[in-house]
């Protein structure tokens, strides 16, 4: 295998996919820093884990539906291989997923949702109510139908992260704990100094547009708020898949912990806020709790908000920005799902390699800059 040992690569960002980076070209024998001022505590520590290509499939976003089904395709190894080198695992949870509706509109809305993924080739089973009870008896009497999408897992987000990180470390990653201020080629700017290097991989997320001239004003963020709850002692057990409405046309998702839910999430165009708001908190609640009543006697451990980085068509940006600066970001709502396929491009980049046909959407080339090759 052709290793390359002299090359000084700075990845910007530690959440999931930097982190994720920073391992895996550690392994491949990169010199590698990670920069962030507190790596692993913004939206990939806030996130519910879905890995959901199908559930989450949108009309108008059949890239994104290949791009994600491509990435879920590879996460069993990835999490394998991940959890190996971390010594500890990595989270993946391989149940499976139900969308459910509970009044009627939300069962159109189920039904457009089937049709237009078996116009794509994915079939889901449509589900009476009394079916889904009999795959997760915890369900509420207001689910009144729903999808079987066994194929759409989950991970539990802060136990990938924790992987990944103990994965960069063992592999020779340096952590510097400064924030970054400026990308270009050959530097990364902190407050009052640098780290120089041959390529650095912008991966800060909701930040990135700050970050890089390309990118102003093409990463937005996406305010997320999220509920984690505890089984106490005498509750109900959490379903074992991840269930997702809509419910009464409203989106939430419960994904089941080893010791409970996490359930998401609001949406809001907010700037960089990140303040838990009491509607968010309300709406959450009245949504999860009609689709599983059993939440009412759980603990009610933390209500967090993240930033989802945003993007016009909702497509990542994964490529070069120019000659010695690669992006890996604008993940939006689905920054673990698509770690896999990142990781992998970025790494075929560092080499030299064209990105692969399927991730051609997500250069960020289509903004009008030049594809720009490497060097
Ligand atoms: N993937 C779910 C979310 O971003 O809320």
């Amino acid at each position: 295998m052709f290793v390359k040992t002299a090359e000084r690569v700075v990845v910007v960002g530690g959440g999931i996919v930097g982190t994720s980076v920073a391992w895996r070209a550690a392994q491949a024998g990169y010199e590698v820093k990670l920069v962030d001022a507190r790596p692993g505590t913004g939206a990939s520590n806030v996130a519910g884990g879905m890995l959901a290509p199908i559930a989450e499939a949108w009309p108008g976003e059949e890239e994104l539906l290949e791009l994600g089904s491509a990435s879920l395709q590879r996460w069993p190894e990835f999490a394998a291989e991940l959890g190996r080198a971390a010594g500890r695992s990595a989270g993946l949870r391989t149940e499976g997923t139900l969308v459910v509706g509970v009044d009627s509109a939300d069962r159109t809305d189920l039904d457009r949702l089937a049709d237009y993924l078996s116009h794509r080739g994915r079939e889901v089973t449509r589900l009476t109510a009394r079916q889904l009870r009999e795959l997760e008896p915890s369900l509420g009497p207001a689910v009144r139908g729903g999808l079987e999408v066994p194929g759409d897992l989950a991970v539990d987000n802060r136990a990938a992260l924790a992987a990944a990180r103990a994965a960069a470390e063992a592999a020779g990653v340096e952590f510097v704990a400064a924030a970054a201020r400026q990308v270009a080629p050959g530097r990364v700017e902190l407050a009052g100094s640098a780290v120089e290097c041959d390529v650095a991989v912008l991966a800060a997320g909701a930040h990135s547009g700050e970050l890089h001239p390309a990118l102003r004003g093409r990463i937005r963020p996406v305010k997320g708020e999220v509920l984690r709850l505890r089984a106490r002692p005498a509750a109900l057990p959490p379903p074992s898949r991840t269930v997702r409405g809509p419910v009464h046309g409203r989106q939430v998702y419960l994904v089941p912990r080893d010791d409970g839910l996490v359930v998401g999430a609001t949406q809001h165009e907010a700037g960089f806020d990140t303040e838990v708001t009491v509607g968010g908190v309300r709406d959450l609640i009245a949504g999860a709790e009609q689709v599983f009543p059993g939440i009412s006697e759980y603990h009610l451990v933390e209500a967090s908000a993240g930033l989802r980085p945003g993007t016009e068509d909702n497509l990542p940006a994964i490529g070069w920005l120019e000659p010695g600066v690669l992006v890996a970001t604008g993940h939006h709502r689905n920054g673990f799902l698509l770690t896999p396929v990142t990781v992998d491009a970025v790494l075929g980049l560092l080499r030299g390699e064209q990105l692969p046909e399927e991730m051609k959407s997500a250069d960020p080339s289509r903004w009008g800059g030049s594809s720009a090759g490497r060097h």
